[in-house]
């Protein structure tokens, strides 16, 4: 910290920002905004000693002459070459940057600690959302069991588009990108790979494992139907792009992004637009739900300049004790399938015969349409995945079975 004097006679902070882009000018304007206040909580006045863009500033000269680093550039590098190179020496880092710690965290956490420095990252997983500090910090020493999320606001939005507006799926992400919700190269978010690298920094805070993006099953939402959804509110679920991390019996660890119908009564469920919400379940807390925006530029950079104000007060970090946990080899859900089938007797029967070998029980059914549009449509209870891939791999090899089958998992309370 410098000894300057600020407006209020405190010592200055030098913030040096990579990036400004959506975050970082709302970070700019917020510093600002907000100087007194920083000043009357932490008796630092905060002073922006250097921002990065691809076209302005020195990378390693703005890590050089800052106290503390924001990085709100995004990607892998340059940002972890800068965002190591402040840890070296010893200074906080506040990043909100979810790929990089997704991917590298298993190192830039050992090398905070050992340098004795803070890496802190509210603001990547739930953008507002303070999902980070009531994991990390709050629930600390409770024994998180299950944590369910919808991290990932532009797909929510588009879900959210097609249910209440009966959108498809190209045009609620067209209407995504008109809105300002989804970039115009929308992969990272609809392939579910932006909410799995959220999951994994969720399931690392909760059992206190390093989960890395690549354990993360993830599915995305491109390849759902309006049909799907239609029929699932007739059994009165609703889809939503669902991450689940949880411990099972055996001390194995699962984490997964997958769409997923989610009966009405559930918290997640009435989650709508651009809102993410995050479920913690654990039998001293019951359940806890927290919601909020969880993205857009004021929302991030709040979350931003919170951790930026908990590393100035000098706040004890949380430590990240790992402890090695196995990766689920499977794990068991309910789903809901469907299949067009041709319009003859004996359909039904021999669907439920293939299930039934694979010790799969259907819960409810329903056959739709006639003639070329027949469809069966059914919600079974749960059973490992692993069965179910092979039960849906042999009724696609059934003579009276027309196009790709239809599995979406279903949230069941039988055992949640
Ligand atoms: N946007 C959100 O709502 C949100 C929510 C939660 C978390 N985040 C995370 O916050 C971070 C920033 O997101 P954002 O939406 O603000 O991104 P953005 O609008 O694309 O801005 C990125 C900024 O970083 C700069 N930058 C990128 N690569 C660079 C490079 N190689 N060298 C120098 N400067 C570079 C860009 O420079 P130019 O200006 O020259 O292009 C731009 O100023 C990401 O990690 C993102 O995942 C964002």
């Amino acid at each position: 910290m410098s000894d300057n004097p600020g407006a209020e006679g405190g010592k200055t902070v030098k913030i040096g920002v990579l990036g400004r882009g959506t975050v970082g000018s709302a970070l700019i304007g917020l510093l600002e905004e907000r100087a007194a206040v920083i000043e009357a909580e932490t008796g630092l006045h905060p002073v922006v000693s250097g921002v990065l863009t691809r076209s302005q500033g020195d990378g390693e000269q703005i890590v050089d002459e800052a106290d503390v680093i924001v990085e709100v550039m995004g990607g892998l590098e340059p940002a972890e070459a800068l965002v190591r190179r402040a840890l070296m020496a010893g200074k906080p880092v506040v990043t909100a940057n979810k790929q990089l710690l997704s991917r590298k965290g298993d190192q830039l956490f050992p090398l905070a600690s050992e340098h004795g420095a803070a890496l802190r990252y509210e603001a990547a997983v739930g953008g507002a959302v303070p999902i980070v500090r009531v994991l990390g910090d709050t629930l600390s020493a409770t024994p998180v069991e299950r944590v369910h999320g919808i991290v990932n606001g532009t797909t929510n939005y588009i879900l959210t588009a097609m249910a209440k507006r009966g959108e498809s799926y190209a045009e609620a992400l067209k209407d995504a990108q008109d809105a300002g919700f989804a970039e115009a190269d929308p992969t990272e978010d609809v392939s579910g790979s932006d909410a799995a690298a959220k999951m994994a920094l969720l399931a690392m805070l909760a059992f206190g494992t390093w989960v890395s993006i690549d354990d993360v099953d993830h599915t995305g939402i491109d390849k759902l139907d309006l049909q799907d959804i239609a029929y699932a509110r007739e059994f009165d679920l609703a889809l939503k792009l669902v991450g689940t991390a949880e411990k099972l019996a055996d001390g194995s660890v699962s984490v997964r992004v997958h769409p997923m119908f989610l009966p009405m009564t559930h918290p997640l469920a009435s989650v709508d637009g651009s809102y993410n919400a995050v479920t913690i379940e654990s039998p001293h807390v019951e359940e806890i739900t927290l919601q909020g925006p969880g993205a857009g530029g004021l929302p991030t950079a709040s979350a931003v300049l919170g951790d930026l104000i908990s590393v100035l007060h000098g706040a004890d970090e949380p430590k990240h004790a790992w402890v090695t946990l196995p990766k689920a080899a499977d794990v068991d859900s309910a789903f809901y399938l469907h299949f067009e089938v041709d319009d003859e007797p004996g359909v039904l029967s021999q669907v439920a015969q293939v299930l039934g070998l694979q010790k799969i029980s259907i819960r409810s059914v329903a056959q739709k349409g006639s003639g070329d549009g027949a469809r069966l449509v059914m919600i079974t209870h749960r059973a490992p995945e692993s069965a179910m891939a092979a039960a849906i791999g042999m009724i696609s090899g059934l003579g009276f079975v027309r196009g790709e089958p239809r599995a979406i998992r279903v949230f069941d309370e039988e055992n949640a």
